[in-house]
């Protein structure tokens, strides 16, 4: 099974190394611009095979799309990521332009390949790349909801002391500091809802922190964070490949689900050897509804914004 990552930066290098080290595909390709970037990284990538014990095949190309020519997973991680204090969404104009180009040379050499996107604003460059490709709309997945997620649960797993794996939870909406919704009430402690073992008010700051989780990181580090976003997007190729079927918040196309059309947001699907093969309908309260909504208008207003960019 081949994977092609364009974007050999920080969080597609990461992805590489996290697909290799849990043997996930056969072969990986890094791409990107920079000469010689991608290459150096697939070969210090190499070099650790016999130390992290895997057989994955991991090649770099400066920007020669053949190489990634038939591949069966392709990651869109190209682009500029956050810079401390701005939002997700300024980046639209840059990494449009770039997105849109990478999926059209993506898909000259992988026409048949299930495309994972992840450049910012991943809601709205994941709508992009479904216009812009017309592809089935399975095909085309938004990784975003797995990482906030996963900072989800580890933040509950520090306010309980309790194991990470023991902690289910979800993170559902667009993936942005005010659109994304933490769904407290349905996280669990082995199955106990969380709520029995915390405060209402400590609860409340999970989920503020979460919301914040990239930002958070990106004061800390000056450019945003890599190794949750590069094992998030793993995970997803993960079942993607190997038919796993597992349930992930992911950024799709809505056609009338959730009260949504004509958008990509994060919601709960099955993700199998299709791409996302089934929407899971969650009861939300009206509460959650709401914010649902909410988060739909905001991420509306961002697909405009890119409609008015890319002409
Ligand atoms: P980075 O700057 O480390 O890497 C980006 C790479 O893309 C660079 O090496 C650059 O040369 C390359 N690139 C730029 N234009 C290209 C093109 N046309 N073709 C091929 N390669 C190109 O950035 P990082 O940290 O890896 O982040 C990448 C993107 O992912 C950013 O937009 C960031 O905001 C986003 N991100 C999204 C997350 C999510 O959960 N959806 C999580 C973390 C980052
Ligand atoms: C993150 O959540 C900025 O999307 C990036 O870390």
């Amino acid at each position: 099974m081949k994977v092609s990552i364009i974007g050999a930066g920080n969080v597609g290098a990461t992805c590489a190394d996290a697909i290799a080290c849990r043997s996930i595909a056969s072969e990986v390709v890094l791409l990107d611009i920079k000469e010689n970037f991608a290459e150096g990284k697939a070969l210090d990538m190499m070099q650790t095979a016999t130390l992290n014990g895997f057989n994955t095949k991991i090649s770099g190309s400066t920007n020669d799309y053949a190489k990634t020519a038939g591949s069966d997973v392709v990651v869109i991680t190209s682009g500029i990521p956050r810079k401390p204090g701005m939002t997700r969404e300024e980046l639209i104009g840059i990494n449009a332009g770039i997105v849109k180009n990478v999926t059209d040379n993506v898909l000259k050499h992988s026409p048949n390949a299930v495309l994972v996107i992840v450049s910012n604003p991943m809601d709205t460059m994941t709508y992009l790349a479904l216009k812009e490709s017309k592809l089935p709309k399975n095909r085309i997945i938004g990784m975003g909801g797995i990482l906030d997620s996963a900072r989800f649960k580890c933040y509950l797993s520090m306010a309980l002391n309790a194991a990470a794996n023991d902690i289910e939870g979800m993170v559902i909406g667009g993936h942005g500091d005010t659109t994304m919704i933490p769904l407290t009430r349905l996280a669990s402690y082995k199955g106990v809802p969380v709520s029995q073992f915390m405060a209402a008010d400590a609860l409340k700051k999970v989920a503020a922190d979460t919301m914040v989780g990239g930002a958070t990181l990106t004061a800390m580090l000056g450019t945003s964070a890599w190794y949750a976003p590069g094992a998030a997007v793993a995970s997803l190729v993960d079942s993607i490949l190997n038919d796993q079927k597992r349930l992930f918040p992911c950024c799709v196309a809505l056609n009338g689900e959730y009260g949504q059309q004509d958008i990509c947001l994060g919601v709960p699907v099955v993700i199998g050897k299709n791409g996302w093969e089934k929407i899971v309908d969650v009861n939300l309260n009206d509460e959650e509804k709401a914010l649902f909504a909410k988060s739909a208008d905001a991420v509306r207003n961002m697909n405009n914004v890119l409609n008015e960019t890319v002409k």
